[in-house]
């Protein structure tokens, strides 16, 4: 069976004086998915959702919500629930009659109203926080509220701009555990905003990486981080490293690309990003690989796993991270950053030791 696509954006486009916002989003949301928009600031996130939820008057191009083509419907007859990324709550309301009056503006009857605020306030764990004001909150309560508020009214469609944004390390973890628990339990398709790459990972069903008002890439978070279509995915999921150098050889399984000082490093053909994939010999071309795709090996060692790409590097800066160790080596006269788990006794700063990787964890792009 085909999934509904409860949202839609066709050729949505907008400008503002000479700066184009939005240049022609086609997106697709699935039915209860959470799908997150990722990108820089300036990238067209929150213009995307207030698309989406009407507060946006675009130049061209249509929206449907649920197959219905609500382009001209103003927002509140749209049906979505919103929380923003600063405190939305009104400050001079309690927490009760922060969620009952969305709830009063729609004629819920009294009782079922009071049903729906204590299981929306269950949902986010702030039951018997009901006559609090959002001044006798904690940031992190205040946040929940919100999405208590949102999700009271039962929308159609929750709409989540940067609500994390706020909060410190440690409570946005915790919530953000506790968005993705929430959004499973209620089933309500979720659009996600966020120009935090990890967050994004960590939540989504789908990720939509976004770029100066286009789409670079949709896809499930282990697509966009191990098979980035292009260049400004790559470097904007995660951390890599970069080389550079020329085409020697090419078949349909495997690239050679060679460095400066004659090195020849190999590449699996189907790893190659951007527009231009048709490659010939000679062509100038770079190479990325991610710190954790590296793999340091004491200098002859015995059972040495067997990797095509393996090189001799000096061990130039150590850092403890706690969960595992960031080394920077020399490699080809350049400074490559290498993540392990743990490390040797006789790694040390000045160290010789030998490098490698799988063709399959790079990728390719032409110059
Ligand atoms: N009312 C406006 N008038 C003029 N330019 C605007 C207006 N609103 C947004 N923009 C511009 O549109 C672009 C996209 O803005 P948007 O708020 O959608 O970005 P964003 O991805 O949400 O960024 P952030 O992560 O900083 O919130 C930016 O260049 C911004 O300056
Ligand atoms: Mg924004």
């Amino acid at each position: 069976m085909q999934v509904a696509n409860d949202v839609e954006l066709k050729g949505v486009y907008k400008q503002i004086g000479r700066n184009v916002i939005l240049n022609g989003i086609n997106l697709q949301v699935k039915q209860g998915e959470l799908l997150t928009l990722l990108g820089p600031s300036g990238c067209g996130k929150t213009s995307t959702l207030n698309t989406i939820a009407g507060f946006l008057d675009i130049d061209k191009g249509e929206v449907f919500i649920k197959g219905k083509n609500v382009t001209n419907i103003p927002p509140y007859k749209r049906g979505l629930g919103m929380v923003f990324q600063t405190y939305s709550l009104f400050p001079h309301m309690t927490v009760y009659e922060n969620l009952d009056f969305g709830l009063s503006l729609r004629k819920v009857p009294k009782e079922e109203r009071r049903k729906r605020i204590e299981q929306a306030l269950e949902l986010v764990k702030m039951s018997g926080l009901e006559k609090r004001y959002p001044r006798e909150l904690s940031g992190g309560q205040r946040q929940r509220v919100a999405i208590a508020r949102a999700l009271v009214v039962q929308p159609m469609l929750l709409l989540l701009d940067e609500p994390l944004s706020n909060l410190d390390a440690k409570l946005r973890y915790e919530l953000r555990a506790e968005i993705k628990r929430l959004q499973k339990e209620v089933g309500v398709t979720t659009i996600f905003v966020t120009h935090d790459q990890e967050e994004a990972l960590s939540l989504s069903d789908r990720i939509v990486v976004m770029n100066k008002g286009t789409i670079e890439q949709v896809g499930t978070p282990t697509e966009i981080y191990e098979h980035p279509c292009t260049e400004f995915v790559f470097q904007f999921i995660g951390k890599s490293n970069q080389f550079e150098g020329k085409v020697k050889t090419i078949d349909s399984r495997m690239i050679c690309v060679e460095l400066e000082g004659n090195t020849q490093i190999f590449i699996e053909s189907k790893n190659m990003m951007g527009s231009n994939r048709s490659y010939s010999i000679g062509d100038r071309v770079k190479l990325y690989i991610r710190p954790e795709k590296l793999t340091i090996q004491e200098q002859e060692s015995e059972p040495e796993i067997f990797y095509y790409n393996k090189y001799n590097a000096s061990i130039v800066q150590m850092n403890y991270l706690g969960s595992a160790w960031e080394i920077e080596l020399l490699l080809f006269r350049k400074r490559v950053q290498v993540l392990q788990p743990f490390v040797k006794s006789d790694w040390k700063i000045g160290a010789e030791v030998t490098v490698g990787w799988n063709p399959s964890d790079m990728m390719i792009v032409k110059k």
